[in-house]
């Protein structure tokens, strides 16, 4: 029996699109989250008889749906991961944050199963556990979840702004000013209305997409000014870039063919609202992303968090059901 827990992560360069065996179109930049997470209990056992998870409780409830999901996987990396031919799984699994939230809850799971199968691995064969075989068997299940393996900031994806880069695994990035050591994540519920698309489905439209060369392109100039602005501690270079990848992933969608609206009136009037409140108070370090879905992750530096909060929960609060403040992970 293991117990573990994964957290989730927030992109800063979106990943959305990719090829093969889960390999991301461009590379991603991200942050992971403290609150936010999944708390997992494995129980394992080698059969020659049957293989695969035969129990998945999702938050106590069975979870069917969930459970032909992680064995569609553990078939498809028996290549890669032998003993998915013989290993059998019960899992129970919960979220330290409510389903409906809107908040990737894949990236959290795939990646506490990602670390469970890279411990049973090592306790089974004595091979010592390494976070890039963990992070890359958590990829093949959820691609945000590679990043999900590593405090701070993880980078996936070949790059070629920094020294270390794979399209198999994340890899820290750590090269930050300390201007980013301490960041906040406050989660704007807008809507907790199941997505109309998955990301899945999502990443498809990208393969005939008309402005796919230009969108890997811009991608690999996003990564390469916001690690610079990171680098430098240059808020305001760093939300002008985190902006512009949060509303690039919405217009790519608009103009998808089908094509997904996901923003809702009130995301919009929480950006306006937030734009117009920099132009006000110029010390503000206050920017906005957006994953696949109508919620807002509000980012800034901790520092400024009461200023923060107060805005919230004053000009903001018509616009949001709920609130979840969240922090970058730092152990
Ligand atoms: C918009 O990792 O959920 O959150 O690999 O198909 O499981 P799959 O997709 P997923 O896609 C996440 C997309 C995103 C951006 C990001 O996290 O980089």
């Amino acid at each position: 029996m293991i117990e573990i827990s994964a957290p989730s992560n927030i992109a800063f360069i979106k990943y959305w699109g990719k090829h093969g065996r889960q390999f991301p179109m461009n590379e991603s930049l991200s942050m992971t989250l403290k609150n936010c997470y999944t708390d997992m209990e494995v129980e394992y056992w080698l059969s020659d008889d049957i293989a695969g998870v035969q129990n998945f409780l999702f938050e106590n409830k069975n979870q069917e749906t969930f459970k032909a999901k992680i064995n569609r996987y553990l078939q498809s990396i028996q290549d890669v991961y032998p003993l998915a031919r013989r290993l059998c799984l019960n899992i129970k699994s919960k979220n330290t944050f409510p389903h409906s939230a809107g908040i990737a809850s894949s990236a959290s799971a795939m990646a506490a199963l990602g670390k469970a199968l890279g411990i049973i691995e090592a306790e089974i064969t004595g091979k010592k556990l390494e976070i890039t075989r963990v992070s890359e068997l958590a990829r093949l299940a959820s691609g945000s979840a590679s990043r999900s393996v590593i405090p701070y900031y993880a980078s996936w994806g070949k790059s070629t702004s920094i020294d270390q880069s794979s399209q198999n695994y994340a890899i820290a990035f750590k090269d930050f000013h300390h201007n980013f050591s301490e960041v906040g994540d406050s989660i704007l519920i807008i809507s907790d209305a199941e997505k109309p698309v998955s990301s899945t489905a999502g990443h498809q439209l990208m393969e005939s997409h008309p402005f796919r060369e230009a969108r890997i392109e811009q991608a690999r100039k996003n990564f390469k000014s916001l690690i610079q602005a990171m680098k430098e501690g240059d808020w305001r270079s760093f939300g002008a870039v985190l902006e512009n990848e949060a509303l690039t992933l919405h217009g790519l969608m608009m103009n998808s063919s089908p094509s997904f609206i996901l923003l809702e009136a009130k995301t919009l009037d929480a950006i306006r609202l937030i734009r117009e409140e920099r132009e006000v108070d110029k010390e503000l370090s206050l920017y906005f992303t957006i994953d696949a879905g109508p919620n807002l992750h509000l980012i800034y530096p901790l520092a400024q968090e009461k200023r923060v909060k107060r805005l919230i929960e004053t000009k903001l609060k018509s616009l949001y059901k709920s609130v979840i403040h969240d922090q970058i992970l730092t152990e």
